[in-house]
This record gives structure tokens, C-alpha cells and sequence, in this order.
């Protein structure tokens, strides 16, 4: 069954690669590279010792559907392509609402166009702002978005929506992912960001190894136990693994005539800025150098998930450990060095 990965060579859809292509699918990746390195399809051919198809094609572009569709009977699609760096979003929002929310009308208009009839969009737990009550459940409101960047997974989820209900066909799922970490534990794949790290473990592991300055805690003044924000951190290989859960949950959606859905994928515990530095010392035996930093404006106190629903419907939790993702993070560190 051949599924497309729109952004496949990057960081979530690199490993969900991986985690298809062990659960029997036949995944086809797009990328431009405009955020990954070609050099990833030759470690994914290592890891799954088997040729990698992909397109160094723009999600943007009408025919790169047409070319891949024409070749290729594909059942279901996976779409990770985005920018996602949120400064960025504030400085230059049109990239975002282009990259991000016209490329996803364009993927489902040639998805009608060529009848295919199954999406698993990447969503972010941004939609849900500063939640009242924690953990997180999926019936929460979305609030506000803070950032054009989340203003664009909002809008993307409404899109995808509507064209459902509108459709007697179409079959979507929205993950809403929380905070993804760690690495493939062969570390051949990992995050590879480009330029300083907007992420907390990126930055972490650059630090630890050298390549930056201390580690910067934003904010340490929040009611919070030890005062720093509390996020909930997902094994970047659980995160892969909810992909193909999803999917199998679309495919036996044979009796409806369309079918949409939308679940949080985290791991269930907030675990903070500062909680993380000291798990990443005791399990690594290496030092953080950190310096405590005023709070930075955007960022919200403490969010992690309920995952009832994703475990009651996708039979999907995540696996690993906070340690194990500290561990793979750092073996795909000094793999980089
Ligand atoms: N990483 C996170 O913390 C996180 C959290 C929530 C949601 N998400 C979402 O998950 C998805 C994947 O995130 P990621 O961390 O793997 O990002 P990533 O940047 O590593 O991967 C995205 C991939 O898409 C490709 N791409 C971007 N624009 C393209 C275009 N126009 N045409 C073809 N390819 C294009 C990039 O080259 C890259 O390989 C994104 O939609 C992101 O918004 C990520």
C-alpha cells in the first residue's frame, strides 16, 4: 500500500518512514530540502536496507501531485510539510500561510482530483493556547493562536475539516503533536536543525557538546514547582509509531462515507525546563551548562496531554522513556560531531 510523506526527510517524517515501511506500508516521500538533507534518504536506505523512493519536488507545485499520483497508486498520504519555526512566522507570516496553509488546499484539491481518500495531518498541541485544566483532553477549546505559525495548524485542522464534512469519501485525521525529542536509536536519523536550535533538547545537546553557549532557562518564576515551564516530551519513534496507528485507523473506516477526527499525541506527563537538565545529567554522566533567563514572551506555563482518547481509538501510546529520549538525543549528537 503505497502512502505519500509529504516532508518525509525531515525530522518526524524521516522516522515515521521508518515506522511504516516496518509496518508493511510502502511509504513515498516528497521533499524540497528547504529544511532537511538529502543525505537522510541514504541513512533511511540503511536503516531499512532498501531503495528509498522520493521526489526533490514543492508541495507548492500542482504537477509535483500529478507526476507522483500518475506513478504511483497511492492509498493514503501523510503530510509533515510545513515551516515551523515560530519567529520566522512573526517576521515573515505570508512564507507561512503559503508553505503551511495554500499547499494543504492544494494537496486536498489533488486529492479529490485523483480519489484519494486518506490524510493524517501534522497538528500541534499550540491549538489549545494555555489550556484551563491539565492535562490537556481533546474536547478543550482551541484558543487564540499567539503566532502565525500556530494560526496556520488551526486553520489547516478547520480546512481539512470542512472539506471532510463536505465530502462522501474523505477520511482525515489531525495529531496534535506535543513536544517530539530523542532520535532513531541506530543514530543515523535525528533533528537536524538549521542554524541556532528553537527547541529546547537541540539546543541542550549543541551546548553540551560545545557547539553553543550555555543553555538559557526562560523563565523561572512560573507556578510551577521548580518555576520553570513544564511541556510534555515525546520520543520522536512513539510520535512515528502513532503515524501508522492512525493510518490503520483510517483505512477501517470502510462503512463511513467521510470521517474526521483529530487526537493529542504526548506521552501523559509535563515534565519541566529544569526537571529535563538535571534527567539529561544523571542519564548521560555529562554536565549542562545553563543560565536562568526572564520569562520569553509567547511561551505559556505547562501544557501536556490526556491521552485516553489516542490509546481508546488508535490503540496508540507512547513507549519509551524521558530517559531513553535524553539518551537517543545525545548518542545523535555526538553522531553529528
Ligand atoms: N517538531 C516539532 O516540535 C513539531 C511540533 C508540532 C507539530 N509539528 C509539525 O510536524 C511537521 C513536521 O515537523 P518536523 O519537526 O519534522 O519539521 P522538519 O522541518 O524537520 O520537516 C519538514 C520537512 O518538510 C520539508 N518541506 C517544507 N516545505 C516544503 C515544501 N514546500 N515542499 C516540499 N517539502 C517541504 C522540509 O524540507 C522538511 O524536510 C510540520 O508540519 C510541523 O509543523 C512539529
Amino acid at each position: 500500500m503505497n502512502i505519500l510523506i509529504t516532508g518525509g526527510a525531515g525530522f518526524i517524517g524521516s522516522h515515521t518512514y521508518v515506522v511504516l515501511k516496518e509496518s508493511g506500508f510502502n511509504p513515498i516521500i516528497v521533499d524540497n530540502f528547504s529544511n532537511s538533507s538529502v543525505q537522510v534518504i541514504k541513512q533511511l536506505e540503511t536503516i531499512c536496507q532498501a531503495p528509498v523512493t522520493y521526489y526533490n519536488l514543492d508541495i507548492n507545485d500542482p504537477k509535483t501531485y500529478d507526476l507522483v499520483f500518475n506513478e504511483h497508486k497511492i492509498t493514503g498520504i501523510i503530510h509533515f510539510a510545513a515551516s515551523k519555526a515560530v519567529g520566522e512566522s512573526v517576521d515573515n507570516p505570508l512564507k507561512y500561510y503559503k508553505n503551511n496553509v495554500a499547499s494543504t488546499i492544494l494537496l486536498l484539491e489533488k486529492m479529490k482530483e485523483h480519489n484519494i481518500k486518506n490524510l493524517v495531518f501534522s497538528s500541534s498541541c499550540t491549538v489549545y493556547g494555555q489550556p484551563d485544566e491539565l492535562p490537556v483532553t481533546e474536547k478543550s477549546p482551541v484558543q487564540v493562536a499567539i503566532s502565525p505559525y500556530g494560526n496556520t495548524k488551526q486553520m489547516c485542522e478547520e480546512i481539512i475539516a470542512d472539506t471532510t464534512h463536505a465530502s462522501t469519501d474523505l477520511k482525515a485525521i489531525s495529531l496534535r503533536y506535543f513536544n517530539p525529542i530523542g532520535a532513531h536509536s541506530s543514530a543515523l536519523i535525528g533533528e537536524l536543525p538549521i542554524g541556532p536550535p528553537a527547541n529546547l533538547i537541540p539546543f541542550l545537546t549543541q551546548s553540551v557538546a560545545g557547539l553553543r553557549g550555555p543553555l538559557q532557562v526562560f523563565g523561572t518564576d512560573y507556578p510551577t514547582p521548580d518555576g520553570s515551564a513544564i511541556r510534555d516530551y515525546i520520543h520522536v519513534c512513539d510520535l512515528a509509531e502513532a503515524h501508522a496507528k492512525a493510518l490503520q485507523h483510517l483505512l477501517s473506516q470502510k462503512d463511513a462515507s467521510s470521517y474526521y477526527d483529530f487526537f493529542n499525541i504526548g506521552t501523559g506527563e509535563g515534565t519541566s525546563v529544569l526537571q529535563i537538565i538535571h534527567a539529561f545529567e544523571k542519564t548521560t554522566g555529562e554536565k549542562v551548562n545553563y543560565e536562568l533567563k526572564p520569562r520569553r514572551s509567547g511561551d505559556i506555563t505547562s501544557v501536556y496531554a490526556a491521552i485516553g482518547k489516542s490509546k481508546d481509538v488508535l490503540a496508540w501510546t507512547s513507549k519509551r522513556s524521558l530517559e531513553k529520549s535524553l539518551q537517543d538525543a545525545w548518542a545523535w549528537q555526538k553522531a553529528l560531531l
